[in-house]
């Protein structure tokens, strides 16, 4: 059986590979979603969302929250880890076991066997909300590769290469998609085009949710 019978009958897309290293994967968390939803006011109860500057002092748009033992945090001291949430003062909330399935899995179905995140950053994008061009560096363990799940409200991703000035090719990412790069795409600059006024899902409403999930030490 090759890896990629595990779609079938998830989705009439097929896994798309958008660099290499890298693919797009429809659909892959449709049987999860709703439990991944759930999850996710389950965390934000515990760990709210929060609007973080950058350090040069910009505030960013997407809200952001995290859980497992490392959680992603930008200040005006910088970008970096931390195992606890500066909110609240207290651990991050446990990574649901749902998460560490579906992380896992994806990553295996894109070609990386040996994928065990540290931690789960959640985004989450209203109306006009958008992550500008980056490259994800933070972390350590570059052998390992990014896995990121796009849940509720369609939108727009952009992926390009190693360098900022390099083309970005344009990828609609539905709810259930996940996005896996690592190997040679590793550090390839990406980022998503703001949420669009009528973008909206039956279970979010004009919200979309995005999950990354990353090995850092
Ligand atoms: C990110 O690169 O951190 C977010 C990507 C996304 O929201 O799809
Ligand atoms: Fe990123």
């Amino acid at each position: 059986m090759s890896t990629f019978d595990l779609f079938d009958g998830l989705d009439d897309r097929s896994p798309e590979r958008i660099a290499d290293g890298a693919w797009v994967l429809p659909g892959f968390a449709l049987p999860r979603a709703r439990e991944l939803l759930r999850a996710i006011e389950q965390i934000s109860q515990a760990a709210p969302f929060r609007h973080q500057t950058t350090p040069g002092g910009y505030r960013m748009s997407a809200a952001m929250t995290s859980c497992g033992g490392l959680g992603w945090v930008t200040d005006r001291s910088g970008y970096r880890y931390s195992e606890t949430d500066p909110v609240t003062g207290l651990h991050w909330p446990a990574l649901p076991d749902a998460f560490l399935r579906l992380a896992i899995e994806a990553a295996e179905a894109a070609g990386y066997p040996a994928f065990v995140p540290q931690g789960c950053l959640i985004n989450r994008y209203e109306t006009g909300a958008r992550m500008s061009l980056h490259q994800d560096k933070d972390e350590e363990r570059l052998e390992a590769p990014i896995v990121s799940v796009s849940l509720g409200a369609p939108m727009t991703f952009l992926f390009g290469g190693p360098n900022r000035t390099d083309p970005t090719a344009r990828y609609r990412l539905e709810h259930g998609d996940v996005v896996v790069w690592g190997g040679a795409s590793r550090l390839f600059f990406h980022g998503v085009a703001p949420l669009g006024k009528r973008a909206e899902h039956p279970l979010t409403g004009p919200v979309r949710y995005n999950l990354t999930f990353r090995r850092v030490r």
